[in-house]
């Protein structure tokens, strides 16, 4: 009788340790309004957008996921030689082929270890934590590196009134590890892929391989033919948003084991201000429970935004290391993911 091996880890898993980076453009919606059609003031009350940050100079990805890493494993205090696998959250890396978290490995001083993207949207940070929790409870990984990073200033037009006001740039990451008491719930994820292009790319891939022959030579000066523009129908967005989500924040909240009263922090992703109010809301969560608002001046990052919204929480002083944070990601997918968690100190190097 052949008997394959097993391995078996450690149950208890946290964030040790937490760091970001924010690109150093920073974009009012004045400045935008030059090229689109809209306005401060329709902005700001519509998505509680005053700013974002868009790279510049030789700022990019990769360069903005090692500096959050370097941060992140730094507030740790984890030997880098201990972590064992490096999960990338992006949609917005420049190549699919090569992916990206064995080129952020190999600059981190980390080559030869398990490095792998996860493409899930804005909910990605969701699903990397989840992923990475669950690799060190079933023993694959001591230490897991998990990274959110966008550049959606590449892909973003922005004259579209759309999503023009919308995204911006950044990275965040944090070092999971095992933990005197858990401070990783179970995940509550989903997806919706019925409505999917509610948030999607303009062309596929072939299409805009066609589209760019068909277009060669013939002088054209379409602007958008060199990247590949997301669009989004809001409103969609808004109507899905409102139904699945607060169903599945209670169940987060419901599978974690504590109780409405016991959340200290509300940490959604960074979508839209007016939404993560109405959400806190709806959950009854208490009157004096803060609900990040990285949104503000950072735009929305998608996967980078829940990690990037923690720092800021915690270098402000508005979170602490060890309060109970609730989480939620979601977006294009349509999908997303939420946990419980213990929050990490705030980190030694801030982002700003
Ligand atoms: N600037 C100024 N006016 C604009 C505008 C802009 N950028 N975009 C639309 N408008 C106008 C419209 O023309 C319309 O005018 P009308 O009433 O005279 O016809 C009005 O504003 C309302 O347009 P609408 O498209 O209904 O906007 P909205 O209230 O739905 O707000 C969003 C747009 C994007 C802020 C909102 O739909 C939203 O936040 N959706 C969810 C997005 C989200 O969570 N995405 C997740 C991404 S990960």
């Amino acid at each position: 009788m052949v008997s394959i091996a097993s391995t078996r880890g450690h149950q208890n898993v946290s964030m040790l340790g937490i760091g970001a980076y924010r690109p150093k453009r920073l974009i009012s919606n004045d400045e935008l309004c030059e090229v689109l059609d809209s306005s401060d003031e329709w902005i700001y009350e519509r998505s509680g957008i005053r700013n974002r940050r868009w790279i510049s100079g030789d700022e990019s990805s990769r360069q903005m996921a090692v500096a959050a890493s370097e941060r992140a494993i730094q507030s740790s205090g984890i030997d880098r030689a201990e972590i064992g696998a490096v999960i990338l959250a992006t949609s917005t890396w420049k190549t699919l082929v090569p992916h990206g978290a064995p080129i952020v490995a190999h600059d981190l001083g980390m080559n030869g270890v398990a490095a792998f993207d996860i493409t899930a949207g804005c909910a990605g940070f969701g699903y990397g934590l989840s992923v990475a929790a669950d690799h060190i409870r079933a023993g694959s990984a001591k230490y897991v590196l998990v990274i959110g990073v966008e550049t959606m200033s590449l892909g973003l037009d922005p004259t579209d009134r759309g999503t023009g006001f919308i995204f911006g740039d950044g990275a965040g990451a944090v070092v999971v590890g095992p933990s005197e008491e858990n401070g990783i719930s179970p995940t509550v994820w989903g997806s919706d892929g019925e409505n999917s292009t509610a948030i999607s790319q303009e062309y596929d891939l072939v299409e805009y391989m066609d589209r760019a022959e068909r277009l060669q030579g013939t002088g054209s000066t379409d602007e958008k033919v060199g990247r590949l523009v997301i669009r989004m129908d809001g409103q969609r967005v808004f109507r899905w948003a409102a139904i699945t989500l607060p169903k599945a924040l209670r169940s987060v909240i419901e599978s974690s084991g504590v109780s409405a009263e016991d959340i200290d922090v509300f940490i959604p992703h960074q979508a839209n201000g007016r939404i993560n109010d109405l959400m806190k809301k709806n959950l009854g969560l208490g009157e004096g429970v803060p609900v990040a608002n990285d949104i503000e001046n950072t735009g929305n990052t998608s996967a980078a935004s829940i990690p990037l919204a923690i720092e800021e929480m915690l270098v402000t002083g508005k979170a602490k290391g060890g309060q109970i944070a609730l989480l939620l990601g979601f977006g294009a997918g349509l999908s997303y993911a939420g946990q419980v968690v213990k929050l990490p100190p705030a980190p030694v190097e801030p982002s700003f």
